[in-house]
């Protein structure tokens, strides 16, 4: 992989991951990724601005071969995960003069997950700068997005932040830049549903003070770089705010077809009333299209059969996600199909504990479903309907 100038003395030397499907053993990765690093040559020091995960390494040590980098004095880690900060030992052992810089509890990290020496680690307060020269960086430090060591890197002179994960997209692709906003903008609410969800009232936080610094490229460590920085910083204002949309996602596994049908007729009757429906049957669903339609939806609705008198363990995994996740929900509903017992109900309670959104009904239906247990969807559907119109959010067309 060959170095790429983003400005004049900026260069990206990251790696490009084509292939990689899942991240964190967990995140599906259909696009591939990449891990962005940056290199900044001032007049009097070089900085290097995260790595990239360690099976990438040869890459990034190739790039600064080939911009004949002989010294490096700074290796800024923005952020400990090591997706970034995994090619550090490696770049210390090649540029011996290098120190690590990072806040004081990234440097803890280092310490921890790279086992980094503690006198190559520099830490560096909120606001503190660093002089290259005639390029000064400036330090800010935005815990939480993703981990709370979190900081963004801003090259005050050339108006360039760099935010590691935050802004990011999972999204391997030639362009260095945004080229395609409309498939960056997918991309990139699929990064912020997956990563950055949970973060939301803390992102709120650093958005405002984002907006104070005059910024003309935002340069994160996955994805393109934004030339047009309000195409992202808009973007977030959106999906961080407290509005929400006239949308119900319902999630549901049906073993025998009984749950099946009344997500059927649920979907349809939501549909008459214009409410926007999205069902994810979980059996045939990537966990990041939910996540995105999770983003903006004012209703989840879960629906489950009773498996050895709990939820369907499909069902308890993508709860738990989802609570941990803290979509913006405003309205739960729950629905479960039994043949003889259980604690459905209970438990999915439980596992959604921690969602600050009603739940306005919970209903059991014994085996197959009866005409009246299916009428039960139609007076769901209308309530679901009158919560959107106490809240504004359902629009007569
Ligand atoms: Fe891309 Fe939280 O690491």
């Amino acid at each position: 992989m060959v170095p790429r100038r983003v400005a004049e003395g900026v260069y990206w030397v990251g790696a490009l991951d084509w292939d990689r499907r899942l991240f964190d053993e967990l995140i599906p990765l259909p696009d591939g990724t990449s891990y962005n690093a940056y290199l900044i040559q001032g007049a009097r020091r070089v900085a290097l601005i995260d790595t990239v995960d360690p099976s990438k390494v040869e890459r990034l040590l190739d790039s600064l071969r080939d911009l004949n980098i002989e010294r490096i004095d700074y290796v800024v880690a923005n952020h400990a995960e090591q997706d970034h900060s995994g090619s550090i030992p490696e770049i210390l052992e090649a540029y011996p003069e290098a120190s690590v810089v990072a806040t004081p509890r990234c440097r803890e990290l280092l310490m921890d997950l790279l086992h980094l020496p503690e006198e190559r680690i520099k830490t560096v307060e909120d606001g503190e700068q660093l002089s290259l020269g005639d390029k000064t960086l400036e330090f800010i430090h935005a815990p939480w997005v993703h981990w709370p060591e979190t900081m963004l890197t801003y090259l005050r002179e050339q108006r360039i932040l760099f935010t590691c994960d935050l802004f990011g997209s999972h999204l391997a692709t030639s362009d260095l830049s945004v080229r395609d906003e409309g498939e960056i903008y997918e991309a990139a609410k699929r990064y912020y549903a997956e990563i950055m969800m949970p973060f939301r009232t803390i992102i709120h936080r650093h958005l405002e003070r984002i907006r104070e610094l005059e910024v003309d490229i935002i340069a994160p460590s996955h994805g393109p770089i934004y030339e047009n920085p309000a195409l992202i910083l808009d973007a977030y204002e959106r999906w961080i705010s407290d509005e929400v949309e006239n949308e119900v996602v319902i999630i549901y596994v049906s073993m025998h077809g009984s749950t099946g049908e009344m997500v059927a007729r649920l979907v349809d009757a939501l549909m008459g009333r214009g409410v926007g429906v999205k069902p994810f049957n979980l059996t045939v669903t990537d966990i990041g299209e939910l996540a995105i339609a999770l983003v903006d939806a004012a209703t989840l609705v879960v629906a489950s059969p009773t498996v050895l008198g709990g939820p369907h363990p499909s069902i308890l995994y993508a709860a738990h996600i989802i609570n941990a996740l803290r979509p913006k929900l405003r309205y739960i509903a729950l629905i479960t199909s039994y043949a003889w017992g259980g604690r459905t109900l209970k438990m999915l309670k439980e596992t959604l504990s921690g969602l600050q959104a009603e739940i306005i009904d919970s209903i059991e239906i014994k085996g197959k479903a009866r005409e009246r247990d299916l009428e039960r969807m139609d007076r769901l559907a209308e309530e679901i309907l009158n919560k959107h119109q106490e809240i504004g959010v359902f629009k007569e067309e």
